[in-house]
């Protein structure tokens, strides 16, 4: 079996199936995009992704006019055509930190009823390991004679900088038992990678090159790389803030500290930006299922409930010293919170620590005003009634007694500090994600405060 030619379904359009389909489409594959919500598929039939990602509305239009994609709500249509199918369908997590794994074997079920014999199922959403086997038994118990096989392809894309980092990446890992199956995930890339100068080109992402890599391991190894990674940038950062902690009573710097200790290649730099603390749609939930898969298997990783605990603490301490800066009252206080986005580059607020942060304050008795360059519609429903929102870094800044930069969006690290200081009542300016430049800020009569971090 070779890759060119293949008809490949995507089973949802989220970040992952959107951006893996999109890209698949433009590299020539004739791709069916499944999406059940009728709102959102809707959205994307017109040409738009339904959550800001750079460069991937010029690649959507680029495939729907090309007609190498059809996005639809038929499993029929879809997979009865298709050799290959990702699964890219979302696992939220349960009540108890688990993740829940409904979609993820509705969607296998759904694909049984129209697969083709020898079909390649290929999972991309993050599962807990051991889930694998456990979807090939129910090919196995549900259709013996179509002999389906069974791939995990963890997917390690970045929101904000999904295209580039599917076209430029560091590795593809695949999975599985059927040797032939993996290497035609691995074909599917490959082919992808020589289009990737030109898709780079369409979408205005920059070229970035990567000792690209392409791993085959076992199915569980392949399961067990995705959530590992994602768990050890998180403790990366909960290390981080730990340390930050200590250097604010100690009177060090942890930027100072992490530039030196990252400089030991053995280390790395990377994941060690002390501040407020991870969220998004991934870590949050990549490290509570981990904890709770291990329990499954008799194991207690209390390594990693102790970078969930520390990260869990982050808005607080920062809210705690935002009070102290402010003589230890914050009621009536005017405060400007600046990103409700959990990262720059993205409109998702999924436990955003901005928004955590924006509504301690409010319940401390703030009175909150937020700002965010694409997260302020997506932020509404989360931010507690009361917690206003404005529409520029001016209005939300002015009259304020101190500000918080909680998301590093380049508008708000950039805008100067002449300006915030002209604009505020009083001189607070916590710099919650420690990349605002602190004697740019000192210089302006700023009360420059940082994560374990301060001016000089
Ligand atoms: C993360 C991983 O980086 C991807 O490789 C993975 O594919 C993805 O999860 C996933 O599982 O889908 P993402 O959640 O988009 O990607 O965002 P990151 O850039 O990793 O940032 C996560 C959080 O950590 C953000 O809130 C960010 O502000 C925070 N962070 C990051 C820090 O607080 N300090 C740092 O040094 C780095």
């Amino acid at each position: 079996m070779t890759s060119s030619n293949l008809t490949i379904t995507v089973l949802g359009a989220g970040y992952v199936g959107l951006t893996t389909a999109v890209l698949l489409a433009n590299a020539n594959f004739k791709v069916y995009l499944i999406e059940p919500n009728d709102e959102r598929r809707q959205v994307i039939q017109s040409g738009k992704s339904f959550f800001y990602e750079y460069g991937l509305d010029v690649l959507l239009e680029q495939a729907l006019n090309s007609d190498f994609l059809v996005v639809t709500d038929s499993y029929e249509t879809a997979v009865t055509n298709s050799r290959v199918v990702f699964s890219c369908v979302g696992t939220p997590d349960n009540p108890d930190g688990s993740s829940n794994l409904s979609y993820v074997f509705s969607a296998a079920e759904e694909t049984l009823k129209y697969a083709q014999p020898e079909l390649v199922y290929v999972q991309k959403s993050t599962v807990p390991v051991g889930t694998g086997q456990k979807i090939e038994a129910l090919f196995v118990e549900k259709a013996p004679n179509l002999k389906l096989r069974y791939i995990s392809n963890p997917e390690f894309l970045r929101e904000g900088t999904a295209i580039s980092d599917t076209l430029f990446f560091d590795r593809v890992v695949a999975g599985g038992r059927d040797k032939e199956a993996v290497n035609l995930v691995i074909d599917i890339y490959k082919d992808l990678e020589e289009q990737r100068e030109r898709l780079a080109q369409l979408s205005k992402i920059p070229i970035a090159p990567r000792v690209d890599q392409y791993i085959t391991t076992s199915l569980n190894s392949a399961e067990l790389i995705k959530v590992t990674s994602n768990a050890f940038l998180a403790l990366k950062i909960s290390f981080a803030n730990s340390i930050a902690i200590l250097a604010d009573k100690a009177d060090a710097d942890v930027v100072e500290v992490m530039d030196a200790v990252g400089a030991d290649h053995r280390i790395g730099r990377a994941f060690l930006n002390a501040g407020r603390g991870y969220g998004g749609g991934c870590f949050p939930k990549d490290v509570s299922g981990l904890i709770s898969s291990a329990l499954d298997y008799g194991v207690d990783l209390q390594i990693m409930e102790s970078a969930q605990e520390q990260n869990r603490l982050m808005p607080g301490y920062i809210v705690d010293r935002i009070q102290q800066a402010l003589d230890n009252s914050l009621a009536g206080k005017r405060v400007a919170v600046l990103g409700l986005a959990f990262k720059a580059g993205t409109s998702d607020v999924r436990k955003s620590p901005g928004v955590a942060i924006a509504n301690k304050l409010h319940e401390a008795g703030a009175h909150v005003v937020t700002y965010d360059p694409e997260a302020q519609e997506e932020a509404a429903i989360d931010l507690f009634r009361g917690v206003e929102d404005s529409e520029s870094i001016e209005a939300t800044v002015k009259g304020a007694e101190a500000v918080v930069l909680t998301t590093e969006w380049p508008e708000i690290i950039d805008f100067p500090a002449s300006k915030y200081a002209q604009l505020m009542h009083g001189n607070v300016f916590f710099d919650a994600v420690n990349q605002y430049n602190a004697l740019d800020a000192t210089s302006n009569s700023l009360r420059y405060i940082g994560v374990g971090h301060r001016a000089e």
